[in-house]
């Protein structure tokens, strides 16, 4: 029997101001985009913004529905569109933001499990990391370079 023990690191900003301003534009047109979310039922919405290394910038917001699972996040909606309208693109920087309608969020959101696989997914293809950045509506924004901080011990192609 053995134990291991796996570290993962986040750099952590006290606001938005302490961010590069290429990382303040990405993550407002994140808040832009998040207040265009369909988010009847939880009234939870989220902005997510890809930076491209062909320049383009690709935007999502969560879109829920009626029979609750066949919703889809905002981080999914937005790397989902950059996969099928870029396939050759490298996705170099991601920005996400959550704001609920029934209380502030200051906490940064992370991305739910089912986003970090699909962004493992992309991170794998392209071969080189993504660094993702995410907040609530204010307060402090976490740092990730790369989706592996935030999903040790991943599923990924190597295992089929
Ligand atoms: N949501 C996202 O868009 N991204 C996440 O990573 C977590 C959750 C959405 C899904 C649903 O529309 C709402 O937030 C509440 O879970």
């Amino acid at each position: 029997m053995k134990e291991i023990n796996i570290t993962t690191s986040f750099t952590i900003f006290e606001n938005l101001n302490e961010l590069p301003s290429d990382i303040q534009d990405l993550m407002n047109q994140a808040v832009e985009i998040r207040k265009k979310a369909y988010a009847p039922y939880s009234k939870f919405k989220v902005g997510a913004a890809l930076l491209l290394d062909n320049g383009k910038v690709i935007l999502g917001s969560n879109q829920e529905n009626a029979a609750y699972p066949s919703g889809l996040c905002a981080e999914r909606t937005a790397i989902f569109y950059a996969g099928s309208s870029y396939p050759k693109a490298k996705i170099l920087k991601m920005a996400i933001t959550a704001a609920s309608d029934t209380n502030q969020t200051t906490a940064p959101i992370p991305p739910c499990g089912s986003c970090r696989q699909s962004i493992a997914e992309y991170e794998i293809k392209q071969d080189t990391p993504i660094e993702i950045y995410f907040m609530g509506e204010i307060g402090e924004v976490y740092k990730s370079s790369s989706l592996k901080n935030l999903l040790p011990l991943m599923f990924d192609k190597k295992f089929l």
